[in-house]
């Protein structure tokens, strides 16, 4: 899919340096001719240079691994291309527009529209681009010299956006490789509807009853749920780091060393086995991460570091959702269908961290694979008058600013994917004190 037309360049035998002549001119006259230079040195041969990286162990390896990551295959970029606001993780120029211009992660009170507006975009001009080598390797084709892979285009630490910019993610072992990562891995914020200011996280724990989203009082709602309401996808960076779930009084914080012992490529682009590791950068049955410096045994069948924290987290899972519930109908939604539901198997009732809403466009399936749904708050124009109709007879759901703090949690919990091997200690302890909540 991708043109390999370098090899043409290559046999071309440009050269790298070589000698220029320039004839200077006075303001307006034109003076005598001046004498030869002396030919410069011969610049290295570019097939030599080039040939640091194009050789078939480096960038024809690399691209053939890179085949298998779904940043390559993934349709995300193609799908949100020309979107600002998504362009700072899918487009490769958008990233590297955010990178370059510090574009912070700040949501601030614009005049203009008398709403907030999360500063956290890209612009249209550089909204476009399949993630690829030149979004990671900011230095490619600069000196032609090998020593252009190294420079990764940003390894500072991140102002998470799900935060407003007010907590900072800073992975600072491995020279912040895993700032790189975290920079696109990282959830997105949740916002008031009335304003569009940052929600008030804060009032999850500090006034819990309150509610989100008042059936009886619509004017006093702080946000209209529906059933793509939350942290959007990359929970992993969030929870690897320790930092931006809702923090419910109870047993610590604390990280699990991976947190400050382990980087992200440690694990994720471990020596190649099968169809994980290298520029795959998937684990996926790829131990060699694990075992490389740190441990010495796991695998997927090792019980103390990897089937007992991960069915431990699992049952949490399955337990929040249990107390997450408005007479009998749980809040959570199920999807058996493992193409749609990118969570599939990580739970016995396969939840996707979507809410249960009736939505016959975006959640089909939703109404056999729930037992009862709630009534979505706001009906589409496609819907038929038989939808909207059903619609009217399922029960409102009365959101407490407590449950929105436990349904931020067990997406972020649920969607890291790895069921506690990124960070055990801060996994187990928003789960358990979420559930404390619901006596
Ligand atoms: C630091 C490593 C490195 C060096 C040195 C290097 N390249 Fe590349 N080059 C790359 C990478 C990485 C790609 C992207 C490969 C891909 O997309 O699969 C690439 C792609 C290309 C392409 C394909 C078009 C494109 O831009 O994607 C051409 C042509 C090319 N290189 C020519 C050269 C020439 C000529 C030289 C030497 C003068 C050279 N490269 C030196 C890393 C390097
Ligand atoms: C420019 C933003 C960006 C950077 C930087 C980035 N990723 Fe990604 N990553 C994405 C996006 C977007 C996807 C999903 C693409 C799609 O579905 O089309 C993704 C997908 C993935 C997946 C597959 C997830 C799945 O659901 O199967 C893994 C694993 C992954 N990235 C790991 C990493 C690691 C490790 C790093 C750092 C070395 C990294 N990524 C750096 C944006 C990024
Ligand atoms: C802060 C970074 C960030 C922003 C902004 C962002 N996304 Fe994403 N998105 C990601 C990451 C990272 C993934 C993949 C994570 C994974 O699989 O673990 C992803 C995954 C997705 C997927 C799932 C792709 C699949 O694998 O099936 C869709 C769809 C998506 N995003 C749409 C959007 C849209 C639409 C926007 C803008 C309104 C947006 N995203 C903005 C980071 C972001
Ligand atoms: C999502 C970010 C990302 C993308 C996309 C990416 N790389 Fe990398 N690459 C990295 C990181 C991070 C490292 C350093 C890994 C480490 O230190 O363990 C790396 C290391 C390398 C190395 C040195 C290690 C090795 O395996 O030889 C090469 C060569 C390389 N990349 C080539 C490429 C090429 C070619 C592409 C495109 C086909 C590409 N990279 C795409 C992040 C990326
Ligand atoms: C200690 C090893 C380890 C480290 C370090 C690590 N991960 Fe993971 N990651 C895993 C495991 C294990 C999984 C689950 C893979 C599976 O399902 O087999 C995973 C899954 C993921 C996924 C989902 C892709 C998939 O395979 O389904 C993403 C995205 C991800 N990690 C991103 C990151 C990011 C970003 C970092 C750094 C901030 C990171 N990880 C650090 C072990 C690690």
């Amino acid at each position: 899919m991708k043109r390999k037309i370098y090899s043409m360049l290559l046999m071309g035998g440009l050269l790298l340096s070589s000698a220029v002549l320039i004839s200077l001119t006075s303001c307006n006259k034109t003076g005598p001719a001046g004498a030869n230079g002396s030919n410069g040195a011969d610049g290295v041969s570019a097939t030599e240079a080039c040939k640091a990286c194009h050789n078939p162990s480096v960038v024809d390896r690399v691209a053939a691994e890179f085949q298998m990551s779904k940043h390559e295959y993934g349709i995300a970029a193609e799908e949100e291309a020309g979107s600002t606001s998504c362009g700072p993780c899918h487009e490769q120029e958008g990233f590297k527009y955010v990178c370059a211009n510090n574009i912070p992660s700040t949501i601030t009170w614009d005049v203009g529209t008398g709403k907030y507006v999360n500063n956290y975009t890209t612009v249209a001009g550089s909204a476009y681009g399949a993630i690829g080598c030149y979004t990671c390797h900011s230095s490619l084709h600069t000196t032609y010299g090998y020593s252009d892979m190294s420079a990764l285009t940003s390894v500072a630490p991140v102002a998470m956006t799900m935060w407003g910019g007010n907590k900072i993610i800073d992975l600072v072992q491995s020279g912040g490789k895993g700032n790189l990562c975290v920079k696109c891995h990282q959830p997105r914020p949740l916002t008031v509807s009335s304003n569009s200011r940052l929600f008030p996280y804060d009032s999850c724990v500090s006034q819990p009853n309150l509610l989100v989203y008042d059936t009886n009082n619509t004017a006093l709602a702080f946000l209209k749920p529906g059933y793509r309401t939350g942290i959007h996808y990359g929970a992993a960076g969030a929870i690897f780091s320790g930092k931006g779930g809702i923090e419910f009084p109870g047993i610590s914080y604390a990280s699990s060393d991976h947190t400050t012992a382990a980087a992200c490529q440690d694990c994720h682009m471990a020596p190649i086995t099968g169809k994980s590791g290298g520029h795959s950068f998937f684990v996926k049955g790829n131990f060699n991460g694990c075992n490389a410096s740190c441990h010495s045994d796991v695998s997927s069948s090792s019980t103390g570091k990897w089937n007992t924290p991960r069915n431990n987290i699992k049952g949490l899972l399955a337990t929040l959702a249990g107390k997450l519930t408005q007479n009998g109908i749980e809040i959570m939604n199920k999807n058996t269908d493992s193409e749609t539901n990118l969570w599939y198997g990580i739970t016995t009732s396969n939840y996707d961290g979507y809410l249960n809403f009736y939505d016959p466009i975006n959640n089909p399936t939703g109404e056999t694979e729930n037992a009862g749904q709630f009534k979505n708050l706001s009906t589409s124009s496609s819907w038929t008058a038989a939808q909207i109709a059903h619609n009217n007879t399922l029960p409102r759901l009365q959101l407490s600013f407590a449950q929105f703090g436990a349904i931020i949690n067990f997406q972020l919990c649920l969607r890291e994917y790895s069921c506690g091997i990124h960070n055990y200690n801060y996994s187990f302890a928003l789960l358990t004190n979420s559930i404390a909540m619901f006596p």
